[in-house]
């Protein structure tokens, strides 16, 4: 910890830091910092730091198109700073012009970049599938599960965050997590040739969704009439195409299935596990309170062929979904030294 007590508070500082960010950043700190003058805490932070640097200058127009800012965003810039421009509008005193600071949402976000870059998933694709399928009745009905794409969206916002690329195949039309690419699809054949076209390039696929293993066999072209009674409907199987994925993936691909489970869980997650030929399962007992279909939390247990089970208590999806990308950014890591 720094305090009063700290001898030097600068290294602490920059030492504990995983990312420097200045902003508002002012003519004088801009010129300090690119002559290597630290004659405070700030400047001696910034020299002392090792972590990446974002400066969001602010200032008056004159001074931000002064020749001397511009040399010193340039020397800045030469140097690996991060610069999120200014922007032009109402400045301080009520003048109009450029150098004005840039937008916090926008700041944050060119931060949020930065820190993925140096992310344990930098590089890598990450492919993830969320949501429960819908599968035809008629033209206005649909079979469907309770899932509802929070884990999904959960592991594609903290895989973004590690700094992936990430894809999300997804049934729900929520708001996609920043920087996510994301694929609708409706029904499990849908999904099964979005994910089936993207599983070559993708270094890691996680199927948080839940893919209906039955579909009305000939779903009627229109709507059914009430009039002419209960419709039977007559269901077939969809595809499995995890266990697809599993007998065709490449050695440096991790691949992560879930089970949601209300009786036996950790017998009938072993048997997925193995079947599927998966690296690793995320099984949970969706029949517990806090667990499982549309709500924030979960708890679940991590199983993985060469390794122990993992369990983890109730937490926000976000979290888990954490956890399990740090399982997936070991077994990339070892399987690349390997
Ligand atoms: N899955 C799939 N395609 C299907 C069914 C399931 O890719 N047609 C995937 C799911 O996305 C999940 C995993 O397989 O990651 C396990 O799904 P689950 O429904 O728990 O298992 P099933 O094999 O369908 O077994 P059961 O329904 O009997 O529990």
């Amino acid at each position: 910890m720094f305090g009063a007590d700290d001898p030097i508070p600068h290294t602490t500082l920059g030492r504990r830091a995983d990312l420097v960010l200045v902003a508002p950043a002012t003519a004088n700190v801009l010129g300090k910092y690119a002559g290597g003058i630290s004659d405070d805490l700030l400047t001696a932070t910034l020299l002392a730091t090792r972590a990446p640097v974002l400066v969001a200058p602010a200032m008056h127009s004159e001074m931000w198109e002064h020749p001397a800012v511009s040399e010193n965003i340039a020397t800045l810039r030469r140097r690996g700073v991060t610069i999120v421009e200014p922007g032009s509008g109402r400045l301080a005193g009520g003048d109009e012009g450029a150098g004005r600071l840039a937008d916090p949402a926008d700041i944050l976000t060119r931060a949020a970049g930065v820190l993925a870059e140096a992310g344990p998933l930098s590089g890598r694709h990450v492919l993830v599938t969320a949501g429960g399928t819908r599968e035809p009745i008629d033209a206005v009905r649909v079979i469907t599960n309770r899932s509802s794409g929070k884990m999904g969206y959960a592991l594609a916002r903290q895989a973004r965050r590690l700094g992936a690329t990430v894809t999300l195949i997804t049934t729900v039309s929520a708001e996609p997590p920043p920087g996510v690419d994301t694929v609708p699809v409706e029904t499990a054949s849908d999904m099964e040739e979005a994910v089936m076209s993207r599983a070559a390039g993708s270094d890691v696929i996680v199927m948080a969704a839940a893919v209906a293993d039955f579909r009305p066999k000939r779903p009627a072209a229109g709507k059914s009439k009430k009039q002419d009674g209960p419709p039977e409907i007559l269901l077939e199987a969809t595809h499995d195409f995890l266990v697809d994925l599993g007998e065709t993936k490449p050695t440096d691909q991790v691949l992560v299935g879930f089970a949601a489970e209300t009786d036996d869980i950790l017998e009938n997650a072993t048997v997925k596990l193995r079947r599927k030929n998966l690296d690793l399962i995320v099984a949970n007992d969706v029949s517990e309170p806090g667990a499982g279909f549309d709500v924030d939390t979960n708890r679940a247990v991590i199983l993985d062929p060469d390794a122990g089970p993992e369990e983890f208590p109730l937490m926000a999806k976000d979290a888990l979904a954490l956890r399990i990308l740090e399982r997936v950014a070991t077994k990339l890591g070892d399987r690349s030294d390997s």
